[in-house]
């Protein structure tokens, strides 16, 4: 919207310029509107009719995403013998939307109701600003905003705006913390070292490495080679892997060393490098008694062994996390990558902490097959239905400090992801934390964002505030489609957030 003086085609001089067309530039509020305007007229009707040019970017928008079949009508052309003005198919009995940018005497819209009398079942139209101007129109007009919503926004002149335009959307927030991330070995530590702490101050190293972390010599040595990449001065926090192997002598020794943070369980076989995992809970009370006694945080991949992929994690919450609370109430616990509502409600009503990850507040399953197999999408714990997802959301941006960010991080090759046996894990450092701050956004829930992506897991893990802070600016980002051999979530998306 552009204030000022402006002559209208009608002659008429207005205070403002609505112009729609330029919102092609800005393919986020292209796709808000557009999905604004399908709530007002969802199931009322069966075929969309755009204005050539201002309705085309808007009504092609809803007509994909939405599955509804469009036609174009020229208002302007005149039916000339076999000169046709309608472009694409229709029947009689098709009940028709026209899809407008704005409306201003009603004459555009009044020319494709005379085109389409008779041809079409015309039910009304929808259009994004209607200028108040007394229209006369007669089909129902539906509009998303009106002019006087701008006037009561008191929207400034020109050369008063430009300097309001130079003022976009920011977040300040403390810089972020992931409190689980797996930056791999060799090769790959440079790429992943590299994206993690552009962005993260602390970060929760897991140790599934081949072999696996179990010693707290091993971690050390892991973090050595880890800092050599370590050129954004990030703080890798080292965990030791619940091994049979493990040293009763390291888990006493553990609080005298700052680097180590905490020991992390996998069920075996559940995940990538998981074979040398928890058969048997029972058979490691013994270490668990240590670290209750040590106050060495426990954290838990919560996925039970031979059950169906979609029911491990809720199995494991209703059969084997109880006894390990109950027998040890004051071991400090965290429940990672949490994925259903049974997860939710768990920590909820117990004595334990959560992490959740941005895909899993993003994505359900249908995420994994819409419009194909999408291998980019599979993880572990395995992406689950919508109302899990919601609930995730809900706990996510209430700011409830026992929820914080883990990203699981989990870069695969891309051959490896895409192979006939293909690993699971989702590369998600370079984006976690603008789809997080989207979604909080999205939500209304800004002012929790610092507390999930940042202080939550501080003052669980006791570690101070960073002193650093990010700003996100609302500026479009599209996501590139790949980091060397990487392929990060959400490749080729337009992110309503950069870091700057
Ligand atoms: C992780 C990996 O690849 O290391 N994969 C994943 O899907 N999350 C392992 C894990 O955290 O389960
Ligand atoms: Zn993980």
């Amino acid at each position: 919207v552009k204030v000022g003086e402006f002559k209208l085609r009608s002659g008429e001089m207005s205070k403002y310029y609505f112009d729609m067309k330029n919102l092609v530039s800005y393919p986020y509020l292209l796709k808000k509107i557009g999905d604004e305007i399908y709530k007002n007229i969802a199931g009322k009707c069966d075929l969309l009719c755009g204005i050539p040019i201002g309705s085309i970017p808007i009504c092609s928008y809803i007509s994909t995403t939405y599955e509804i079949p469009m036609i174009m009508v020229r208002p302007s052309v005149k039916n000339y013998g076999i000169r046709d003005n309608i472009v694409g198919e229709y029947n009689p009995t098709d009940r028709c939307i026209i899809i407008d940018d704005v409306i201003t005497s009603g004459g555009s819209i009044e020319e494709v109701v005379e085109v389409l009398e008779g041809k079409v079942d015309l039910v009304g139209a929808a259009v994004i600003v209607d200028r108040e101007q007394g229209y006369t129109c007669s089909v129902v007009v539906e509009s998303l905003f009106k002019r006087s919503d701008f006037e009561e926004c008191n929207l400034k002149t020109n050369e008063v705006n430009n300097e309001d335009e130079n003022k976009v959307f920011e977040i300040k927030i403390r810089k972020p913390n992931d409190f689980h991330h797996h930056l791999r070995d060799g090769e790959t530590l440079k790429t992943s070292v590299e994206h993690c702490f552009r962005n993260f101050k602390n970060a929760v190293v897991m140790p599934n490495l081949v072999p696996p972390v179990i010693t707290i010599e091993q971690a050390l040595e892991y973090k050595n080679r880890i800092e050599e990449q370590n050129h954004y001065n990030g703080n890798p926090m080292m965990t030791l892997y619940l091994h049979k192997d493990i040293k009763i002598e390291d888990l006493r020794a553990f609080k005298n060393h700052k680097e180590m943070i905490g020991i992390k369980l996998y069920p075996q076989n559940v995940t990538t490098n998981s074979k040398d995992g928890v058969a048997n809970i029972e058979e490691f009370n013994h270490i668990f008694k240590v670290m209750e006694q040590e106050d060495i945080p426990l954290m838990i991949h919560g996925e039970a062994i031979n059950v169906d992929i979609f029911k491990k994690e809720a199995v494991f919450i209703e059969s084997t996390l109880p006894k390990i609370i109950k027998s040890f109430p004051k071991l400090r616990i965290v429940l990672e990558h949490i994925s259903t509502k049974e997860a939710v409600e768990f920590v909820l009503n117990n004595n334990v902490h959560a992490t959740i990850t941005p895909q899993h507040l993003i994505m359900d399953r249908n995420d994994i097959f819409r419009g194909g197999i999408n291998p980019h999408h599979y993880c572990l714990p395995i992406l689950k239905k919508i109302e899990d997802k919601k609930a995730l959301v809900e706990v996510a941006i209430s700011g409830n400090p026992k929820f914080f960010l883990g990203t699981d991080n989990a870069p695969h090759s891309e051959g490896s992801k895409l192979s006939c046996c293909g690993c699971a894990g989702i590369f998600n450092s370079p984006v976690a934390v603008q789809i997080i701050a989207e979604l909080f956004y999205n939500h209304g829930s800004e002012d929790n964002l610092e507390k999930f992506i940042s202080t939550n897991g501080c003052d669980f893990y006791g570690l101070p505030y960073n002193e650093e802070y990010i700003t996100l600016r609302e500026e479009p980002w599209v996501v590139p489609k790949r980091y060397g051999d990487f392929v990060p979530l959400m490749i080729g998306e337009t992110l309503l957030f950069n870091i700057i």
